[in-house]
Order: structure tokens, then C-alpha cells, then sequence
């Protein structure tokens, strides 16, 4: 078969680490007969520079007219200081917007191998764990009304947290049709002791928790979850969250994998088609200089073979080989802890022996 993948590389060490990502996938495109084809888009800071948007419209296009969309990372201090339309980031909010992709999982899992790097305590790290993020994408108040008025305290600004049963449902759904294919448990994580809106969340993942007897269903406040996740992550199978707290959480819980230069991400919605990076971002600091870990989006190519093109046996092979150099000893500096470290493409080449 051949796969039509649109490239959005972006900022700093984006352009390195989907370039790995396709050698990747070419070796094991090459081995299994399959062929990927890729067209690179701008989009998010270089868009800015190039044509002064961060989105134009011919990147978005060809998102939507590809089979899945592979990104880098966006955003950088270049463009801080822009107003919220012009910032490198609407880039990626209006490409999850408009290809509807309502759905992030976000799979975070300790490593035997880097238990050593979490900054979990000993026994605990020692217990492992392995849970999925599932984080509503395309609604909350990443995409509420907001704005800036005068009051009297002065200049005022808000963003509107607001969910429709109908976003809660399909949210809801992917969790509980996930949580099947793992441990069978949800737990769903709100602040429905001060938000309205996440009492109507509570109530509504409730209802679609009637469908699905057999998954265990918990509640579980933010602030808690947030403490949750750092006294006893192994206790999670799949969490189910808001935009904003999916957010917040996601970074907790790579961080406690030891590095978020792993995880990798998938967006998805109604249809087979994603879009899929790593969890982290455009690290500027380190851009350019071959010392990005290319390990997340490697993962994240992994999970698009898997999800979007059923490929379960070729993302099987890149996700062993992940574990195999990492078995091998082989650390990038994010991983390093101070010990050696290979440089960025220097783990790109394990990687592709490992297959
Ligand atoms: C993420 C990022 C983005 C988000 C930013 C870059 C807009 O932090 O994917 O987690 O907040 O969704
Ligand atoms: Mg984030």
C-alpha cells in the first residue's frame, strides 16, 4: 500500500525529528512492501516568517487531503511576544480544529530501562505503571469565547471553559472503547466541586459509562490527580480530561517517564486519518545542534502506522527497536542524566539498525 503523510516539521528541533521519523518509516516501509509518500508543509513559526500567518491555508490543505499528518513542534521566544491569532500555536489549534480531531491519547509508560531517570520515589518507580491520557482536543477554553474589556479594576481578560454533551459523549466513547483493548478502567478527571461545566462533564461520562458495564468507572479532582500521579501513578489505566487539564496533566505525566523526549502522541476523530507528534515542544534552546531525542516522534510515527493505517505488525517493529537501544544502553542527552549521550542522529542510525 502507499500512504500519503503531510510533514508539518515546524520550530527548532521539529525539522530533526520527523526527519528521523521518515527514515524510520522508510526502513520499515522497505521491509514490509509498503511505500510512504510525504509532502512538508509550513506552518507555525516558519509560516510566520515566510508568510506572516501561521496557518496557510495550501499547509491546512494538505493536511486535510493526506492519509495523517506528522508534526514536529511549533512555537518559539521569536514569536512570544505576537497577539494569540498570530502566535505560532494557532497554527496547531486550527489544524486540530479543522480536521476534527477531537481525540489525544496520550500514552505514558515507565520504562524498566530508564526507572532510574523518573523522578518518581524508589519504590514507586519500582511498582512501573502505564497509563493513557485521553484529552479532549477540539473544545474547552482553548477554543471559548474570550476577550478584554475595561472594568474596574482595570484591563480585564477571560477564556470560557464551556462543554456540550456532545463533546463530553464522543470523549467519553473513545476512553471507554479504549479502556477495552487495556486494564478496563477510566477514571475521569474534572473540578466538579467548583466548575458547572464539569459537573455536566461528571454527569455525562456517567451516562456513557451505562454502555460499558464492564470497564470500571472512578472519579477523580483534578488537584488530587494531579498529587495522585505522583504518589501513585500505577493505580491509572486510562484517564479521560478536558482540554486544559489534559494539558497540564499530560506534562506531568511525561515527566515522571523520566523524559518528554519519549512520548508520543496521536490526535484522532471521526475518521481514520490523525495526526500525530510528540508531546514536546520546539526546544529552541537545543535546535540545530543534534541533540534532540527523535525517540517521541519515532514512537509517534509508530502509533499513526498503528491506528491510522492498521500497520499493527510494522509499528510493533519500531516500538522493539525503540526498546532495544534503549535496552542497548544508548541515551540521548534528555536521557543521559549527566552520564554519556549519543547525539540526536546518532540514535536515529541505532534505531534504524535495531530494525
Ligand atoms: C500540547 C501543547 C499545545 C497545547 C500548545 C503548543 C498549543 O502544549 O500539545 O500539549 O496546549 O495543546
Ligand atoms: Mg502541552
Amino acid at each position: 500500500m502507499k500512504y500519503n503523510i503531510t510533514l508539518v516539521p515546524g520550530d527548532g528541533i521539529g525539522p530533526e525529528i520527523v526527519d528521523a521519523a521518515c527514515q524510520v518509516m522508510d526502513k520499515v516501509g522497505e521491509q514490509s512492501g509498503h511505500s510512504f509518500h510525504y509532502t512538508s508543509v509550513l506552518a507555525g513559526g516558519c509560516a510566520l516568517d515566510k508568510y506572516g500567518i501561521p496557518l496557510p491555508e495550501d499547509s491546512l490543505k494538505a493536511c486535510l487531503d493526506s492519509d495523517s499528518v506528522l508534526l514536529g513542534a511549533v512555537g518559539g521566544p521569536k514569536w512570544e511576544t505576537l497577539p494569540g491569532h498570530l502566535r505560532p500555536e494557532r497554527a496547531l489549534l486550527n489544524i486540530r480544529k479543522e480536521m476534527g480531531l477531537f481525540a489525544n491519547l496520550r500514552p505514558a509508560k515507565l520504562m524498566s530501562v530508564l526507572r532510574e531517570a523518573s523522578p518518581l520515589r524508589e519504590d514507586t518507580a519500582k511498582k512501573g505503571f502505564d497509563l493513557l491520557i485521553v484529552r479532549e482536543l477540539t473544545g474547552g477554553m482553548y477554543f471559548g469565547k474570550s476577550g478584554r474589556y475595561q472594568s474596574e479594576g482595570g484591563e480585564t481578560a477571560f477564556d470560557t471553559e464551556a462543554y456540550s454533551v456532545h463533546e463530553i459523549t464522543r470523549i467519553a466513547k473513545v476512553a471507554f472503547e479504549t479502556a477495552r483493548t487495556r486494564r478496563s478502567q477510566v477514571t475521569s478527571i474534572d473540578k466538579a466541586n467548583v466548575l458547572e461545566s464539569s459537573r455536566l462533564w461528571r454527569e455525562t461520562v456517567h451516562k456513557v459509562a451505562e454502555d460499558y458495564p464492564d470497564v470500571t468507572l472512578k472519579d477523580m479532582l483534578v488537584d488530587n490527580a494531579a498529587m495522585q500521579l505522583v504518589q501513585n501513578p500505577a493505580q491509572f489505566d486510562v484517564i479521560v480530561t478536558s482540554n486544559i487539564f489534559g494539558d497540564i496533566l499530560s506534562d506531568e505525566a511525561s515527566q515522571l517517564t523520566g523524559s518528554i523526549g519519549l512520548l508520543p502522541s496521536a490526535s484522532l476523530g471521526e475518521t481514520k486519518r490523525g495526526m500525530y507528534e510528540p508531546i514536546h515542544g520546539s526546544a529552541p534552546d537545543i535546535s540545530g545542534q543534534d541533540l534532540a531525542n527523535p525517540i517521541a516522534t519515532v514512537l509517534s510515527a509508530a502509533m499513526m502506522l498503528r491506528l491510522s493505517f492498521g500497520l499493527s505488525e510494522e509499528a510493533d517493529r519500531i516500538e522493539n527497536a525503540v526498546d532495544k537501544v534503549l535496552q542497548q544502553g544508548l541515551r540521548t542527552r534528555d536521557i543521559a542524566w549527566g552520564g554519556p549521550y549519543i547525539k540526536g542522529s546518532e540514535m536515529t542510525k541505532a534505531l534504524l539498525s535495531a530494525l
